[in-house]
């Protein structure tokens, strides 16, 4: 892969808007008369089945269940604090005034919610109320949450996860040999070793290709904790592209016992080609740049969309130092204005993230998906924080830049995403030749030469020195600079690109 990432990213010179006011809605679900105390059937039975037991079951990902009473009543005072802290359930993003957008998997609990049931778990009888009228057991959770798989890929052998230290991340890569493209209409990472899987990612590439799998550029399915599996509605599936290869990226976080892991991905096919294409891609900020103990290190980057999309679902990726993130969309107010630069915008949050938490990688999914029009960008905006005082934070020495393991950083702002409007058959016959699975958005910006020269052009002097454009170029810098003195041209860049096009 060229070392420009396929996808258009441009820093942000001024981040504007932190800080802005939230608001959580006080939505009151099941309002009690205040003289009488909740009952586990009517008032706590309905908050847990939604919020935890989804989790907290038999099978589950949580390591116990919260199905019965007694299960509450044993972790009382965990319980209250964890739901007081708002650990529990893991939900991150906040409304922000005014923002029409639900999420479909929204677990997160209202005040009332959470008032409700900490005054049962803390009340002196825990009244049980009539337990016929509260919602049935889930009962053990199924193996694979997506139904029966048509197809299943292991990696090929078992990982064996030592019980103390780091491990550096695990690669597979698999061949599927399907003659066709194969239409996914649901697909799980199922671990065998949940415990210390911290996440998995799979990518689809072309039989054969080189070089590691790229997190930037958008993935085919992907594990972290409680986040696992899709089913995508009726006439939406994913493409498995003909004869390619599944890249497993599995990370291993010992936690005391030594075990072994065999992680698999399930798939459930459609028989003929959905309406709609679901695509994943990643805006993201390879130049990031956070100096040694900064507590709220800001970066971001941005995108220009070059189609009209319906937005599925955001998935925000940081490392240990993530700390906030936000994802928004800004329309020229005019809709006929064609350059982009001086249009007044208006800005709308689409993803707001307050509390960024490593450890909760969630996919947050539109209730209704979200249309966005060609020519909208869509932003996102993180920060990061350096200091000692986060306790997450492996070196607050340390200056950070893009890089895959832990202890580096990234900001990533994956999409999951349809297109409404359809590029030409010439297009997406490239794209599959590419072999560049969900890739409209690095295409657009891939064939652009001059935006990605001056995408890395820092200072806009029309070459690239040493130091400019980030860790990417930093790479191939010797290579790149076919005459050695300390700057790339632009035809030495075209004539780089040419190589590599030659030599993937
Ligand atoms: C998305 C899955 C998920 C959901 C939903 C969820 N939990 Fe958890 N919960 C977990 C996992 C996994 C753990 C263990 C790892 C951890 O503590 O982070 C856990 C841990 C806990 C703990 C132990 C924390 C501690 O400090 O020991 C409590 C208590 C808890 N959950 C309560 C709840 C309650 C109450 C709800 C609903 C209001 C809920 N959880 C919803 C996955 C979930």
């Amino acid at each position: 892969m060229p070392w420009f990432l396929p996808h258009a990213v441009f820093s942000l010179a001024t981040l504007t808007g932190f800080g802005s006011p939230v608001h959580r809605p006080e939505v009151v679900v099941g309002a009690l008369p205040k003289s009488e105390s909740p009952s586990y059937a009517l008032d706590v039975a309905p908050i847990v089945s939604r919020s935890c037991v989804g989790c907290h079951r038999a099978g589950g990902a949580a390591p116990f269940s919260l199905e019965s009473p007694e299960d509450l009543t044993k972790r009382a005072r965990t319980i209250a604090r964890v739901v007081r802290e708002a650990t529990m359930p893991p939900w991150f993003a906040v409304l922000p005034e005014g923002s029409t957008h639900r999420f479909a998997n929204d677990v997160s609990l209202t005040a009332q919610e959470k008032e409700t049931l900490v005054a049962w778990l803390q009340s002196d009888d825990r009244p049980l109320g009539d337990l016929s009228k509260a919602p049935a057991s889930r009962g053990l959770a199924p193996e694979w949450r997506i139904g029966g798989p048509d197809f299943v890929v292991e990696i090929p052998r078992a990982v064996e996860i030592a019980a103390s230290g780091t491990m550096d991340y695990v690669n597979f890569r698999v061949a599927t040999n399907f003659p066709e493209d194969r239409w996914v209409r649901a697909w799980e990472v199922l671990p065998t070793a949940r415990d210390v899987v911290h996440h998995v990612l799979v990518f689809a590439v072309p039989r054969g290709t080189r070089g590691p799998a790229d997190e930037s550029r958008g993935y085919f399915a992907a594990y972290v904790p409680g986040n696992g599996s899709k089913i995508y509605s009726a006439n939406r599936a994913k493409r498995l592209p003909a004869g390619c290869d599944l890249i497993f990226q599995l990370h291993y976080t010992p936690n005391g016992r030594a075990t072994v892991d065999r992680t698999r991905l399930g798939l459930v096919f459609t028989e003929s080609a959905p309406e709609r294409e679901v695509r994943t891609a990643g805006i993201f900020d390879p130049k990031l740049d956070i100096p040694p103990g900064a507590e709220n290190h800001r970066e971001g980057a941005l995108f220009t969309l070059p189609f009209d999309a319906r937005i599925l679902a955001w998935m925000p990726h940081m490392h240990a130092r993530g700390k906030s993130f936000r994802a928004y969309r800004e329309r020229p107010l005019s809709a006929d204005a064609t350059s982009a630069a001086d249009t007044p915008r208006a800005r709308e949050i689409l993803l707001e993230v307050p509390r960024y938490d490593f450890n909760w990688q969630l996919a947050y999914e539109y209730a209704t998906p979200l249309e966005v029009k060609r020519g909208t960008i869509l932003g996102i905006e993180a920060s990061f924080d350096n200091s000692a005082a986060n306790t997450m934070n492996p070196d607050p020495s340390k200056r950070v830049r893009w890089g895959q393991q832990t202890t580096d950083e990234m900001l990533i702002g994956y999409i999951e995403y349809e297109r409404i409007d359809d590029l030409s058959r010439a297009d997406e016959a490239q794209d599959n030749r590419d072999g560049r699975e969900s890739s409209d958005i690095g295409r657009s910006f891939r064939r652009d030469r001059a935006a990605q020269f001056a995408f890395l052009d820092d200072d806009g002097d029309n070459a690239i020195e040493r130091g400019e454009g980030g860790v990417l170029v930093a790479r191939a810098f010797e290579a790149a600079d076919a005459d050695s003195d300390g700057r790339i041209t632009r035809a030495e860049f075209e004539a780089y690109l040419r190589s590599r096009r030659r030599a993937d």
